[in-house]
This record gives C-alpha cells, sequence and structure tokens, in this order.
C-alpha cells in the first residue's frame, strides 16, 4: 500500500489503528518528528523504552508494557536477538510494532540488513501478523515526491483500506504514485537510487576518516 510519505503514514497508522487513549511505547532514541505527530494525539500516553547497542532494551520493553504500541526508530540497527526478542514480546501480548523504515535501501554493503518485518514470519506456528513496516522512499528519491508504502500483515490491512479517508479517494497521492510508476518503468528510479547509495557511501567514509 503506497503512503505520501513516513510521516503522514504514521499519522494514518495511529489514527487508524491505535485507541485514542491508548498507549505508545516507542525507543527513546527516535526521529524527532515522531514526537511531534504523536504529541498530535492528545489522549495517547507516550512512554519511552530505553536502549542498548543492539537495540531496544527488550525488559525494560516488557516491563512497561500494559497495553500498548511499540514504534522502534529502525531496525537497520538492532541485532538478530533483540529482534526476534521484539517479535516474541509482541505476539504474547498482541501488540502492534510500528517500524521507522526509512533507511532500509540506503544500506552500503552488499548484505541488505534484515527488517524487523522479516522476523514476524508467516510460516511460524504462532504468527498472527504484528509488525508494520512504514516505509519511505524520501532518502533513495526525493523527500518533495512525498511517497512511502507500508507492509502490513493481511490482518492490518483490511483495516486500513477500510477507512474512510482511503475508500474516499482511492489513495494517498494517486498522480504523483503514477509518475513514480513511470519512472520505475523505464529505469530512471532505479539508477538515481544507484546514484544516492554511491554518493552518501562516499560522504559517509570521507565523514568517518575525518572523525
Ligand atoms: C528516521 C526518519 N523517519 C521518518 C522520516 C520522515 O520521512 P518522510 O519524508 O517519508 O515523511 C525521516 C525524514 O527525514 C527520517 O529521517
Amino acid at each position: 500500500m503506497l503512503t505520501s510519505g513516513a510521516s503522514a503514514g504514521l499519522h494514518y497508522l495511529l489514527s487508524s489503528l491505535v485507541d485514542h487513549d491508548g498507549f505508545v511505547f516507542i525507543d527513546e532514541l527516535a526521529f524527532m518528528l515522531t514526537f511531534g505527530i504523536l504529541k498530535q494525539f492528545t489522549g495517547m500516553q507516550v512512554i519511552p523504552v530505553k536502549m542498548n547497542d543492539d537495540g531496544v532494551d527488550l525488559a525494560d520493553l516488557e516491563q512497561k508494557i500494559q497495553r500498548a504500541n511499540y514504534l522502534p526508530k529502525t531496525q537497520a540497527s538492532s541485532s538478530g536477538d533483540v529482534c526476534k526478542g521484539v517479535i516474541n514480546i509482541a505476539r504474547k501480548y498482541d501488540l502492534g510494532v510500528i517500524c521507522d523504515d526509512v533507511y532500509n535501501l540506503l544500506h552500503y554493503g552488499d548484505e541488505i540488513p534484515k527488517r524487523l518485518y522479516a522476523y514476524d514470519s508467516m510460516e511460524d506456528s504462532d504468527y498472527k501478523g504484528n509488525v508494520i513496516s512504514n516505509a519511505s522512499l524520501s532518502k533513495p528519491i526525493s523527500p518533495g515526491m512525498r511517497i512511502g508504502w507500508y507492509e502490513v500483515p493481511p490482518r492490518v490491512k483490511s483495516v486500513l483500506s477500510s477507512k474512510g479517508m482511503l475508500v474516499s479517494s482511492g489513495g494517498f497521492c494517486n498522480f504523483t504514485m503514477s509518475v513514480l510508476a513511470s519512472m520505475f518503468e523505464m529505469g530512471i528510479a532505479q539508477s538515481h537510487i544507484k546514484l544516492v547509495r554511491e554518493t552518501l557511501a562516499e560522504r559517509m567514509r570521507v565523514t568517518v576518516k575525518i572523525l
């Protein structure tokens, strides 16, 4: 499902899936504007969860959970063990986990970092579908395009697509989505993403060298 970027995507998820007097647990180190979006939902209680070097502190997360939705900063930086731990907790309490997956396409090595979404495998006997990937093309294409996308479990897809806003409009930004589809068909988007990855990798190497 396409969105008009991760910020609008998050707002729509919060307004569609979370009780307006509910709880949101969030990595204590998160994208600053996420807090601005959360602030608009004045009834929700936002509870920060401690972070360790390898991701969220699972013990702290579990301790703080009563009725919650959990917003990880980005799973690109979390270890496999932490990701598995988050999935176990999400399944145990049947929580929604919204991932701010904005940087995944900008990995610099050959191996693509596994997102938390991939750990919530449908093959598992206890699969329910707890993880939502809220991704964006703002970094690899352009923030001005205002295009992002969700990858969601089936039970979430039916809820999101049944809300009045989407039923009425048929999409978040239909014209821009068609422009982007043409860019992919013509190969322009792919070559741009390649250029952005190479440029940012070079900048990263220079920055690391200076530091
Ligand atoms: C970590 C992170 N999350 C979310 C966003 C928002 O992305 P979008 O431009 O798709 O709304 C940004 C944009 O800078 C970001 O850096």
